[in-house]
């Protein structure tokens, strides 16, 4: 079978918010841009967003204070010049995206409506009722769609092009047909998304199996501080589904099965809009002491009965939808059943301010770049605060996608060639004509109760060992993997089986580098090390993955700026 060559100046993989926005930038500039993605686009999991977007508007908020906050949230392992880049370009980000056609939702008087979100000094997160993400993903993807971004729909990008440190271009198939084809550009952008499907309770799409981490780290190029991973609050009993934070920003309060108030023990000054890591492991630890909730006693309660009718119905209509569809429980009239829920990823693919992908710590790959969740900036450092994810997605999205417009004239096109689809024909043989006894569906339950129950929002070196164990015997095992279905139109049990080899490696990644960060910080709580430790671990973790599968770590400095290392209360 012939392989056709496709020739862009760049392809972007993922058409969430970030994607949308860099392809937007490329296209505007006279560039010729695809973007490849495995779902249509308004399917992108930047469409899950509900409760808002960051950006000091407010005469009462100023840049510093988003900054001071960011970085107090990260635990101040947020790189601090990304962190000012970000914050000093937020207001300028939402005029873009109302100018764009993004109908946010307004004061009486007019002006742009922002909400409280946890950890900010003032109400920050501009908003579109409790659908902010899908306005915005709407209204971006409906901009790159207009200016003639060519999108590839339903593709599924399986590898990288990256030969004498440089990346020149993608391999992917057609989950329709199974047709592979090679993008031959001068620049890729990863827009991929999280990784948070790694655990059983998360409030992720199905589609967010960290394709991208895994691809890149398959090359032997790192990833950064991959063991901060966030655990939202509010997450509805037993699937983990997202309730927005808007719901505790617009006052939602949470109880006990004692009826206590229970975050003034842990967050007095915030109550429950103390950061999210702070937050989830108060729920964790009252369900953990035996005051949890609901049939199975694994949930707290999240009253907004008190709210009234009117605003739940003006500003939280989805969140109810929700709860009612998965509990039965009509918020306007009871309390419903939440309770933390793996959600986001801090760590990725490690970039500068402007996009370019890192070799080392000193070096970066010619024509690579990220943007989004999948890459690490650092923004969030080791916590990431609600309301900053749409924002870096947005920012970050269309700056990069404006830095790839000025290098693409200097950068020299490498032809690629069939030969360079090999390693990505030879891994879909094998998923599809391996004849063993593993189901992907069986190792992936496996995996994901693994993840949560050993690495998740509590760990320790014994958990963490437990994990590393597990992760190592589950990759053997896959080596055993049978797919039934071995036809070529919409293989979708191949899509998961590949799916789940790169839930694998990044989860290999998360554990090996949490064993090695004996303190706690952020969303990583180590039981055994419960201080933060400066002295020797204010650093960012860079792990590589050798040809044997096998991880080893090394460090990356942070960027420290005018907001002073100090205790983090709430
Ligand atoms: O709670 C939320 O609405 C989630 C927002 C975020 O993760 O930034």
């Amino acid at each position: 079978m012939s392989i056709p060559i496709y020739t862009y100046d760049a392809v972007i993989v993922g058409a969430g918010l970030a994607g949308c926005a860099a392809a937007r930038e490329l296209q505007s500039a006279g560039k010729k841009v695809a973007v490849i993605t495995k779902l249509h686009p308004l399917r992108s999991h930047s469409g899950a967003a509900q409760g808002g977007i960051n950006a000091a508007l407010s005469n009462e908020d100023s840049i510093e204070l988003h900054e001071f906050d960011t970085v107090k949230g990260s635990d101040y392992l947020a790189d601090q010049d990304a962190v000012e880049f970000m914050c000093k370009n937020a207001p300028e980000t939402i005029r873009w995206a109302e100018r764009m056609g993004a109908a946010f939702s307004r004061k009486p008087d007019g002006q742009i409506a922002q909400r409280p979100f946890g950890g900010q000094s003032s109400p920050r997160a501009c908003y579109a009722k409790d659908r902010t993400g899908l306005t915005l993903l709407q209204t971006v993807y409906e901009q790159a769609y207009r200016v003639g971004v060519k999108f590839w729909d339903e593709w599924y990008a399986a590898d990288i092009i990256y030969k004498d440190g440089k990346v020149s271009g993608v391999v992917a198939f057609n989950i329709r047909d199974m047709q592979t084809a090679i993008f031959n550009a001068k620049t890729v952008m990863f827009a991929t998304g999280g990784y948070a499907r790694a655990y059983k309770i998360n409030s992720n799409a199905h589609a967010n199996t960290g394709d991208g981490l895994s691809i890149v780290a398959r090359h032997g190029l790192p990833l950064e501080d991959m063991e901060f991973v966030q655990f939202h609050p509010s997450g509805l009993s037993g699937n983990g589904v997202l309730i927005s934070e808007a719901a505790r920003g617009e006052g939602g309060r949470l109880f006990n099965s004692k009826g206590e108030r229970f975050m003034e023990k842990y967050a007095p000054n915030a109550l429950e809009l103390a950061s999210r890591d702070v937050v989830s492991r108060a729920i964790l630890n009252e369900i953990r002491e035996g005051r949890g909730v609901g049939p199975r006693k694994d949930a707290v309660y999240l009253d907004v009965t008190h709210l009234g009718k009117d605003l739940i119905m003006n500003k939280l209509p989805e969140l109810r939808e929700l709860a009612m569809t998965f509990l039965g429980l009509d918020m306007i009239k009871e309390p419903i059943l939440i309770s933390a829920t793996a959600h986001y990823s801090m760590g990725g693919i490690p970039v500068d301010i402007d996009g370019h992908a890192r070799k080392n710590n000193e070096e970066f790959i010619e024509g690579f770049y990220a943007a989004g969740e999948c890459s690490c900036v650092s923004v969030h450092g080791a916590n990431r605060l609600g309301a900053n994810s749409v924002l870096e997605a947005l920012l970050f999205g269309r700056f990069v996608g404006k830095t790839m417009v000025k290098d693409i004239d200097n950068i020299e096109l490498q032809k690629a060639t069939e030969e360079d689809a090999a390693k990505a024909l030879e891994e879909i043989n094998f998923v599809l004509h391996n004849n063993g006894d593993e189901s992907v569906p069986a190792l992936r339950e496996e995996l994901q109760q693994c993840m949560t129950a050993n690495a998740g929002a509590f760990r320790s070196k014994e958990t963490l060992q437990i994990a590393i164990d597990t992760v190592k015997e589950l990759r053997e095992r896959f080596k055993n993997v049978r797919i039934k279905d071995k036809s070529k139109v919409f293989n979708t049990e191949l899509q998961e089986a590949l799916e789940f080899g790169h839930m694998l490696d990044y989860s290999l990644f998360i554990v090996e580098s949490a064993i090695a960060r004996e303190e706690s910080r952020g969303a990583h709580y180590r039981e055994d090390f419960q201080k933060r430790d400066d002295e020797n671990f204010l650093k960012h973790t860079m792990a590589y993955m050798d040809e044997n599968g096998n991880i080893s770590l090394d460090y990356m400095d942070v960027v420290l700026g005018k907001h002073e290392l100090k205790e983090r209360n709430y």
